[in-house]
């Protein structure tokens, strides 16, 4: 693609509530088709944003069912004629009764128009908790955030699942640009090389290790903004 050539699709993000979520705004160029990524707290601004791009809201694409994810897609779907997509290992962990849901594997690519996303199972914060990956765009929810990684003590939680879906995601996905759910560091986006640089949750060899760290020492030792740490 020559540099003057528009790009498929457009994120835009919105820092929405009082727990810093970020939502993302997914545009597909050509066909003005667009999708919600953890639609939350204030519905309006993003319907907003959707009419400021000139785009129409088809998809809502949930990351995991945590209410600070969540508690939008209602107020969104009285309005957009939407298409809900969530792995079906975090439905079924969930439980709730969802209108037009499209349960996905891990792996599986849909099309909001041209442009394709894959998703991703990373289990860790929630049993279903899926990152999205657009060209080397990822979504990440609250597997991965900007030299943080998601709590595991909640319901469905697992540490060891965590570290090894962090493992993955460095191993598999070194080119990724990090999109993460909340706004926690000092900056809102970073690349997965800076994160296997300075994310103390990446720098673990063993997973005893790690699961001391997650669950006992990191909120004792570290607080938000987080910043990059290295070695
Ligand atoms: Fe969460």
């Amino acid at each position: 693609m020559s540099p003057e050539s528009p790009k498929l699709y457009h994120i835009d993000s919105l820092e929405l509530g009082p727990m810093e979520n970020f939502i993302y705004l997914i545009s597909d160029t050509k066909t003005k088709r667009a999708a919600v990524v953890d639609p939350a707290w204030d519905v309006d601004a993003i319907n907003q944003l959707a009419e400021q791009k000139g785009v129409t809201i088809t998809d809502i694409l949930l990351t995991h069912s945590h209410h600070d994810h969540i508690n939008g897609i209602s107020a969104l779907l009285e309005k957009h004629d939407a298409q809900l997509h969530l792995l079906n290992a975090e439905a079924k962990f969930w439980g709730e009764t969802l209108q037009t849901p499209t349960l996905h594997h891990g792996g599986d690519v849909f099309s909001l128009g041209d442009t394709q996303i894959e998703i991703l199972h990373t289990p860790g914060h929630t049993p279903g908790s899926a990152c999205y990956k657009i060209n080397n765009d990822l979504i990440t929810g609250d597997t991965m955030f900007v030299f943080g990684c998601g709590r595991c003590d909640l319901a469905g939680g697992d540490p060891e699942q965590m570290y090894t879906t962090l493992k993955k995601m460095a191993e598999e996905l070194p080119s990724s640009t990090i999109l993460p759910g909340h706004n926690y560091a000092v900056k809102t986006t970073c690349s997965m090389h800076e994160q296997i640089e300075g994310n103390p949750f990446m720098h673990f060899d063993s997973s005893v290790d790690f699961v001391q760290y997650r669950m006992h020492d990191h909120d004792r030792t570290r607080q938000s903004p987080y910043s990059s740490m290295h070695k």
